[in-house]
């Protein structure tokens, strides 16, 4: 015998019928962007998924309509976390793909990251210089529109300060419009000179943007194009007092 799960009304599928199979259950997690009523078949107990159809008044038992056990709106990732984050980077989703050292986070990754409206930074960590040019070159060249976001780490390297010193130069020289500051215990030169180039151009450069919720409205965003190099994200905690 069946368990009737408690049914707060009843659910007609219109154009297709619920779905219940596990392969079905995986296609239709695919579809968060739609409506989704939460139906039992009164016959097997089987818990499934309908997309559109219509709600039914009455005991499901007496119209023969689907139990309805809850409905879920739908669910759009470019309202998740803060639109002032969304807005300011020109992005469509508010995600991050975090730096990973020595390349890991690829050059087309970033690219990738960027064209599909994603935030991306390039694993610049513990790569040789030209490495690092390298991978901006690679970038700028994937990218379908120069003004879609994208940016790289510059780490804290103690024991090869020219290496910071240089990467930070070349961000600037680049033009690389975030950078994500890692590994920094304390300021250095380097990671103030490129906070200090965004200074100069732009009275709300170097502010650091946060992913906190509320809700929002989907739609394209403008690219910010301008010179604005922001300090988004530390790996280890940022501290800008002297030791
Ligand atoms: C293999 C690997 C390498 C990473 N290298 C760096 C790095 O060089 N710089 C950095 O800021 N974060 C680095 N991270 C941290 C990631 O960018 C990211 O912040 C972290 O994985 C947390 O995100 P998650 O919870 O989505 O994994 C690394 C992470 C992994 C797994």
């Amino acid at each position: 015998m069946t368990r009737a799960l408690p049914a707060f009304g009843g659910w007609s599928a219109t154009a297709e019928s619920p779905a219940f199979a596990p392969a079905s259950l995986v296609e239709a997690a695919r579809r968060f962007r739609e409506p989704v009523a939460l139906v039992q078949d009164p016959a097997s107990g089987a818990v499934g998924v309908g997309f559109g159809g219509q709600g039914v008044a009455g005991d499901p038992a007496a119209t023969g309509a689907w139990p309805l056990l809850a409905s879920l709106s739908p669910l759009y990732p470019e309202w998740l976390g803060d639109r002032s984050f969304t807005d300011t980077h020109g992005l469509r989703f508010p995600y991050v793909a975090g730096a990973m050292a020595n390349g890991i986070s690829t050059a087309r990754l970033v690219a990738e990251m960027g064209a599909a409206g994603f935030l991306g930074f390039f694993g610049a960590a513990g790569l040789a210089y030209d490495r690092i040019v390298a991978g901006l070159d690679e970038i700028e060249r994937l990218l379908p529109d120069p003004a879609m976001a994208w940016g790289a780490n510059l780490i804290h390297s103690p024991t090869e300060p020219d290496l910071e010193r240089a990467a930070a130069d070349l961000f600037v020289k680049r033009g690389v419009k975030r950078v994500s500051a890692s590994a920094f215990m304390k300021l250095t030169p380097s990671v103030v000179r490129y906070a200090a180039a965004a200074c100069g151009s732009s009275p709300t450069a170097a502010s650091t943007a946060s992913t906190t919720s509320s809700p929002r409205s989907a739609g394209p965003r403008s690219p910010a194009t301008s010179w604005s190099p922001r300090r988004i994200a530390c790996w280890r905690p940022w501290s800008p007092k002297a030791p």
